[in-house]
């Protein structure tokens, strides 16, 4: 999604602004723009579509900003095409203010009209302009509406989700920000502030940040800062330690961040279990939940909401939790649910799954269900994000930052840690302790049992390079391992843009049959468990039909090689932990598929890393 990042200090700003656009690259944009008010006193914008690197060359040609404060942005088209006019920073037409904005202006067009009214000349076609627009009319220094007055009453004006950040020429050296609904983060460096959409964006220049909540304004001069509501409240900033190293999120020896994050999950895993599996008392510790652990037992329903990835995650959550902790569940895209006029009877719980904790969709099924009494928790990557502090309670992934948009690492960390709250909440009604530390020492040997799969990579790439010219594939799996077979198909069109569908194997028979035709690549999870010998009769239907089968299965299964054009095996693990491994070969699968089509893995064709508008 749109990506900002501001710089106001005694450096050259454009370098710092252009690495961290860079730095926000991965969360997907067509186009960016910068703005810097130059030593001449003037505002001087430069905008270009596509990537960064344009951006870049067009600044060189032009030789360059040389000022010490300015504004840059990164946008993913939402009003307005992806042209160079609608690109940020978006300016008003007189007195030299620019604005960078992520999320929507929803009483935009009624803004646009009074505006035109009153004799103002718009350029683009988007919702940000009419703010850039608003604060110029606003802007009155004479009558004591200074930038950050005028920033305010515009605020108090519109509807919608916002982060902001706003430069006027005639105060050269004033910023302000403003968030509502859209993260917005501010590092203090030393005489200087970066103000950024992503700690990444920030963390090369500074360690600590102020985080800002809904309707806060804040003023910036290299001097200091002044925290208010839009109201003109005086607020304490909320200070916090930034954690991110610079190592985290930069490639190293990888060529993508996917394969990176892949890669990574035997040591993610390893840090999203430690020092919380009690082996020996046979309890689970999650520092986040012990507060409501009485609500927890006496739940009687829990309603998993999220979308995409985070969504098959919450409906492996949804099989552990009646499996283990025996309770009533249902899991739910999380845009459904917000408009469903949802029952929440008194016990229930609402669990919100999110890498990025931003997921507009999310956020507003968590709130519509909150309001109507239901408790809160969320199971969240990024610490601090907005779903994280509007829970009453969670659990964070700590699998580290995932900066690939085809989400890896954070799906086996949302599955792990859904496997941890469900025996956290089963050993507090039904399981023994010695039954929850039996599956506690099966998890700990999950990280191991990765390893095995990911040294099958040269393997998995073969037989992609087999079938990577079919246009058309399905994944098919059986209880754990359905929404495994959702997200291996997910995997596989967000980033090879191969036409792919999951669904539960016994679906297949009442209509997505009739798709299968000679070659045609199915994708079975066949691995050893409850429904194993259904998955195979479900293989040999696809084969009857000449559908080309391609096996997850587990190791030493002989028998599904007589049946299945090529295996891909798994180390043998209990069927409720298995999507950990199962999922993995689904991963690379769909990393070769994306290579060997020549496309750019991380930066996938109309994707945003976090979907942070409706
Ligand atoms: O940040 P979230 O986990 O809430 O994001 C949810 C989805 O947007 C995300 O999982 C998306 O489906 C990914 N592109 C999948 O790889």
């Amino acid at each position: 999604m749109c990506g900002i990042i501001a710089y106001i200090g005694s450096k050259r700003a454009e370098s710092i602004l252009l690495e961290g656009l860079k730095r926000l690259e991965y969360r997907g944009y067509d186009s960016a723009g910068v703005a810097v008010i130059e030593p001449d006193g003037h505002q001087h914008v430069c905008r270009a579509v596509g990537r960064v690197a344009n951006l870049e060359s067009k600044l060189e040609a032009a030789g360059g900003f040389k000022g010490s404060v300015g504004i840059a942005h990164t946008r993913w088209a939402t009003h307005g095409g992806v042209t160079e006019a609608n690109a940020h920073p978006h300016t008003d037409d007189q007195l030299g203010i620019a604005l960078v904005h992520n999320g929507i202006i929803e009483n935009y067009a009624s803004l646009r009209t009074y505006l035109k009214e009153q004799g103002h000349v718009f350029t683009s076609e988007t919702d940000t302009e009419v703010l850039a627009m608003l604060i110029g009319e606003l802007y009155d220094p004479e009558q004591g509406v200074d930038l950050e007055k005028a920033v305010q009453a515009a605020l108090r004006e519109v509807t919608g989700a916002y982060a902001i950040v706003v430069t006027c020429e005639r105060e050269p050296g004033v910023m302000v920000c403003a968030r509502k609904g859209s993260p917005l983060l501010i590092g203090i460096g030393a005489g200087e502030y970066i103000v950024a959409s992503d700690a990444s964006a920030i963390i090369a220049h500074a360690t600590q940040a102020i985080t800002l909540d809904d309707y806060n304004v804040v003023k910036i001069t290299r001097e200091g800062f002044r925290t208010s509501t839009v109201d003109d409240v005086e607020l304490s900033p909320k200070v916090m330690k930034l954690e991110l190293e610079l190592g985290e999120i930069e490639l190293g020896a990888f060529s993508h961040y996917m394969l990176k994050e892949i890669y990574e999950q035997p040591n993610s895993l390893r840090l999203c279990m430690k020092g919380r599996l009690d082996k020996r008392e046979g309890t689970v510790v999650l520092g986040g939940l012990e507060e409501f652990s009485k609500e927890l037992v006496r739940s009687k329903r829990v309603i998993l909401t999220a979308q995409g990835t985070a969504l098959h995650a919450a409906m492996i959550g949804e099989y552990l939790l009646e499996d283990f902790a025996k309770i009533p569940c249902e899991c739910e895209y999380a845009s459904e649910f917000r408009y469903r006029n949802p029952i929440i009877e008194e016990g229930s719980v609402v669990l919100a799954v999110s890498q990025s904790g931003e997921t507009a969709d999310t956020l507003a099924a968590l709130r519509e269900a909150k309001s109507r009494g239901a408790l809160s928790l969320g199971v969240i990557n990024v610490v601090g994000s907005t779903i994280a502090r509007d829970t009453d309670a969670g659990v964070y992934l700590r699998v580290g930052p995932e900066i690939g948009v085809a989400s890896t690492k954070a799906f086996t960390g949302q599955v792990m840690v859904l496997t941890m709250i469900a025996l956290f909440m089963a050993r507090r009604r039904f399981m023994s302790p010695e039954a929850s530390a039996r599956v506690m020492a099966q998890l700990e040997q999950i990280p191991d049992l990765i390893e095995r799969v990911l040294d099958t990579n040269d393997q998995i790439r073969k037989v992609t390079e087999k079938h990577v010219e079919r246009d058309n594939w399905l994944f098919l799996g059986r209880g754990y391992n359905y929404p495994t077979a959702l997200e291996g198909a997910l995997k596989l069109k967000e980033i090879s843009y191969i036409h792919a569908e999951g669904m539960p194997a016994a679906e297949m028979k009442h209509g997505p049959i009739a798709l299968i035709d000679d070659g045609m690549p199915v994708v079975f999870i066949a691995n050893q468990g409850p429904q194993y010998d259904k998955v195979l009769n479900n293989i040999e239907e696809v084969r009857s039909r000449g559908g080309h089968v391609i096996a997850v299965a587990t190791e030493g299964d002989k028998q599904i090689e007589s049946l299945a054009e090529d295996v891909l095996y798994v180390p043998d693990v209990p069927e409720a932990l298995s999507p950990l491994v199962t999922v993995v070969p689904l991963q690379l699968l769909a990393y070769h598929a994306a290579i060997l089509r020549g496309h750019d893995v991380d930066k996938p064709r109309n994707l945003a890393k976090s979907v942070t508008v409706e």
